[in-house]
């Protein structure tokens, strides 16, 4: 009996210690830190390159689908508010244990991209990455953008007037930081060897950049780990489960299969131009993830390179019956 209690105090010591090195390692390492590579870029006063910045950031990158304050719960007033809300950030996203709100991109100095160089906004952008090279919480994954295309987004943001982002600070409950600090160290699907510039034309390697490095097609198109993030599933054979974008409880969204696959592919069988059309109607499922407000805009050219890019995939026979699924 003696020798018993004894292990058990053991036993307990033991768990004791080991639970205070857990937390002491989660406060200590949160928030992480990553030697992300430097991106020297300078901005531009060309109205081209700020053109192609505004472009990306409404349209393909979709910045602004996160960026703009509206209700997410219902995204349809999300359209007019690309055109009079300013990109000063404080959408707020909410997780089983976080909320976090979005940046400030405009130029405020206060806690906008005001305080920071050309290149250190290149790097954060791409690499979310901050100057003391602490990471953003992981909702962006750009590292695969050319340095053409992120100094035309910093030329754009250096073009907006100063709005003060009024947000609250995130709030993370322990598990969620621990979950971030093991789980999320380095930046998501980082990359590093992303060429400096691509050719903007309508051929299939042109829609594989935009596809997979700007838009993130190929991300939420292909099945992924739900706590890691990591893809797991066969490119752009869908079925990747995500809470829903009004952040209901009980509901889940499934993405469709992109794959030219006959019978479970999605799009097989469409033409060109019923691909650009479809994205020319925006939203269609209130729940969708997807940022359709900002792909309407996608320009001719560019659905046409991204569809001709989704023609050559390997087709993969995976049925993803229903896009939006209510647990009873
Ligand atoms: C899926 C939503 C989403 C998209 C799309 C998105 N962002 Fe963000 N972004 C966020 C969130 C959320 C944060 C806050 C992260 C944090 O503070 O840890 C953030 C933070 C930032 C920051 C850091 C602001 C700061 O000073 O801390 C910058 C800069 C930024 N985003 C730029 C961009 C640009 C440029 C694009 C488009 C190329 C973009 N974001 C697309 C959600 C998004
Ligand atoms: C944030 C996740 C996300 C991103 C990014 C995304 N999709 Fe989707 N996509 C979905 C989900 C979820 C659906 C199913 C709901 C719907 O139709 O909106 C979907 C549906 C579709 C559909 C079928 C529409 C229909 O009417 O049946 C097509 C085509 C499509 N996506 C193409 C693309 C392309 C091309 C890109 C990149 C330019 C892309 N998606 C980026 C999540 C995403």
């Amino acid at each position: 009996m003696k020798t018993f209690l004894k292990i058990l105090k053991w036993i307990g010591i033991i768990l004791g210690v080991l639970i205070l090195v857990l937390v002491i390692a989660v406060y200590s390492l949160y928030p992480p830190k990553f030697d992300a590579p430097k991106v020297e870029i300078t901005a531009s006063k060309d109205s081209a390159v700020i053109a192609h910045g505004k472009y990306l950031v409404y349209g393909p990158a979709h910045c602004a689908e996160c960026h703009i304050k509206v209700n997410r719960k219902d995204l349809s007033v999300l359209e007019t508010a690309m055109q009079t809300q300013p990109l000063s950030g404080g959408l707020e996203f909410t997780m089983p244990g976080a909320v976090v709100y979005s940046g400030n991109l405009t130029p405020d100095k206060e806690n906008g991209t005001g305080r920071y160089t050309d290149s250190e906004l290149a790097r954060l952008i791409k690499y979310c990455t901050k100057p003391d090279n602490t990471l953003l919480f992981p909702f962006m994954a750009y590292s695969g953008m050319t340095e053409q295309d992120v100094t035309a987004i910093v030329s754009y943001l250096r073009t907006l007037e100063p709005v003060k982002n009024t947000a609250p600070p995130h709030e993370l409950s322990f598990m969620m930081k621990g979950f971030v600090v093991f789980l999320f160290k380095e930046p998501f699907l980082l990359e590093t060897n992303a060429p400096k510039s691509v050719a903007r034309d309508t051929t299939a390697e042109y829609g594989k950049y935009l596809a997979n490095k700007v838009s993130g097609c190929e991300f939420c198109h292909t099945n992924a780990d739900m706590m890691t993030g990591k893809m797991i599933g066969k490119p752009y054979a869908g079925g990747q489960q995500t809470p829903p974008a009004t952040e209901e409880q009980g509901v889940w969204v499934y993405s469709p299969n992109l794959t030219p696959d006959p019978e479970t592919g999605r799009i097989y069988g469409w033409t060109e131009e019923m691909f650009i059309q479809r994205f020319r109607q925006g939203r269609m499922v209130k729940e969708s993830i997807m940022p359709w407000e900002c792909f309407k805009t996608y320009s001719d050219n560019d659905l046409k390179a991204v569809y001709k890019y989704l023609q050559t995939l390997e087709p993969v026979k995976n049925e993803v019956k229903e896009v939006v699924v209510r647990e009873k």
